[in-house]
């Protein structure tokens, strides 16, 4: 029977090491649930990386151990961890495509690594492939894998998703590889992104970078038609409902009240990263509290930063530039009984993120860049309520689904504090008409019909392919 292969980076799965053994952690994020009805069915299989360094007796024990779980890990060396993800992945393509075109490097040695670890990725889906199967890849540190395939397996389906932004041709051309990235990626039949903007870039960077001519969404390559298209990611809407909604939600909830206080709390919570604008919002909320002095002691921030990737510069530097910021809004304005900032840097059980969705009466996410932003859609699941507001950036994919938000331009700081007093302020028939219609849409456009929508435009576009080449 054939089977799907999906490969991402990461595989669905953390393993860490606890004094010599071994603990599996299955993840929690969306694409892992979007796809866990998929992967985990008959002979399917997830392939990717399980995100630690092992020796070499311990990768057998872990291979082992995934194959029962529908897993084929690809071990990274510490070296292919250095080259290919911390830096040509994190250094060079995240920065570039998220327009942060001052911590984008090139380093020919880290694109070589790059090269070396899609052919590695490649090489893995190549062991386990069967020409019917159907190969779905995901994202910006596997473009090469696409084509590495398309040369050894002509005729094999190959669909491609991009979960972070496309950036315009006027930055994607500043990458020294631009044109193999292009042809990489054109390796596969079906290319998704979250938004039409990023479908757009990518088939103007194809068109002026690489010479191919297009039509409509569509592309000749070698007389192989390939197909894109903008498929915005959704959530498993259920899921955050009914656990936003549990009795220990709701009990976490009123204890974590118990000893706040009163006061209104603002939502930040995102992966330490700097295209998220986590110091824009800081000193927008900052600027807040100094230009309406009444909200000092009524207002707090809940901000949640979830360490990632800390041994890049850039990152580590943020987070430091984070520490200052909370450090020094809550020496200025906290009181004996007043926290204008509760900070956290670490990741939380769905329990915890539930209690806190259900107590914020805002969820200020406001990215510099970002693909779609999974965290604006959970919070609007889980509010019981149908209240509270959304303030979200019009940087942020999710922006174009959600425009019931209070949209801002993250870097304008007087709309941003105005935002802020704004959701304060809303009355209560407002936010409910706008959370209603803000629930609607995520609840109608889950991660489930996100991967059926994905699977069946690729697979129909097979077919129309086969019917092309058989006229
Ligand atoms: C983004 C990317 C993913 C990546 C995730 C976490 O959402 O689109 O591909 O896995 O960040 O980053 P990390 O570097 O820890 O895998």
């Amino acid at each position: 029977m054939a089977k799907t292969i999906i490969v991402s980076n990461r595989l669905p799965i953390r393993i860490e090491k606890e004094e010599e053994e071994l603990i599996y952690k299955t993840s929690e994020g969306g694409l892992a649930t979007g796809l866990g009805s998929i992967y985990k069915e008959n002979d399917n299989i997830w392939i990717g990386w399980p995100g630690i360094s092992l020796e070499k007796e311990e990768e057998q024990e872990v291979e082992e151990e995934l194959i029962n779980r529908n897993m084929r890990p690809v071990f990274l060396s510490e070296s292919e961890v250095q080259e290919f993800y911390l830096g040509f992945s994190n250094q060079t393509l995240w920065p570039a495509f998220h327009y942060f075109i001052h911590h984008m490097r090139f380093k020919e040695k880290e694109w070589i690594a790059y090269m070396q670890a899609n052919q590695k990725f490649a090489d893995a889906i190549s062991k386990w492939l069967e020409p019917d199967d159907t190969i779905w890849v995901h994202d910006y540190q596997l473009m090469l894998v696409p084509e590495l395939l398309r040369n050894k397996f002509p005729n094999v389906t190959i669909g491609f998703f991009q979960h972070i932004p496309f950036p315009s041709y006027e930055v994607f051309r500043m990458i020294p590889w631009r044109k193999k990235l292009l042809n990489g990626l054109l390796g596969a039949d079906f290319i998704g992104f979250h938004t039409y903007d990023d479908m757009r870039h990518f088939l103007s960077s194809c068109h002026r970078l690489a010479g191919y001519s297009y039509n409509r969404n569509q592309i000749l390559v070698k007389n192989r038609l390939v197909e894109v298209d903008s498929l915005p990611m959704g959530i498993d809407y259920d899921k955050y409902a009914e656990s936003a909604g549990s009795q220990l939600a709701k009990a976490k909830e009123i204890s974590y009240r118990d000893s706040l206080g009163p006061q209104d709390l603002i939502l930040s919570m995102d992966r330490l990263d700097y295209s998220k604008g986590i110091p824009g919002r800081l000193r927008a909320f900052e600027k807040f509290l100094g230009e309406y002095p009444e909200y000092q002691g009524r207002v707090s921030m809940f901000l949640i930063v979830v360490p990632s990737r800390d041994k890049v510069p850039s990152y580590k530097e943020l987070k430091e530039e984070v520490e200052f910021l909370v450090g020094h809004i809550n020496g200025k304005y906290g009181t004996i009984n007043y926290v204008p900032i509760h900070f956290y840097y670490r990741s939380f059980p769905l329990d915890d993120l539930s209690a806190f969705y259900r107590m914020c009466k805002i969820a200020m996410i406001t990215p510099n860049r970002d693909g779609m932003n999974l965290v604006s859609k959970e919070y609007i699941a889980s509010r019981e309520n149908v209240d509270g507001v959304l303030i979200l950036s019009e940087m942020a994919g999710a922006s174009k689904e959600l425009s019931d938000a209070l949209l801002v331009n993250p870097n304008d700081e007087a709309q941003m504090v105005l935002s802020i007093k704004t959701a304060l302020e809303m009355p209560l028939s407002e936010q409910k008409r706008r959370m209603s219609s803000m629930q609607k849409t995520v609840q109608k456009y889950t991660i489930f019909q996100w991967v059926d929508l994905f699977i069946n435009n690729l697979k129909d576009l097979k077919k129309r392919q086969l019917a092309m080449a058989t006229k």
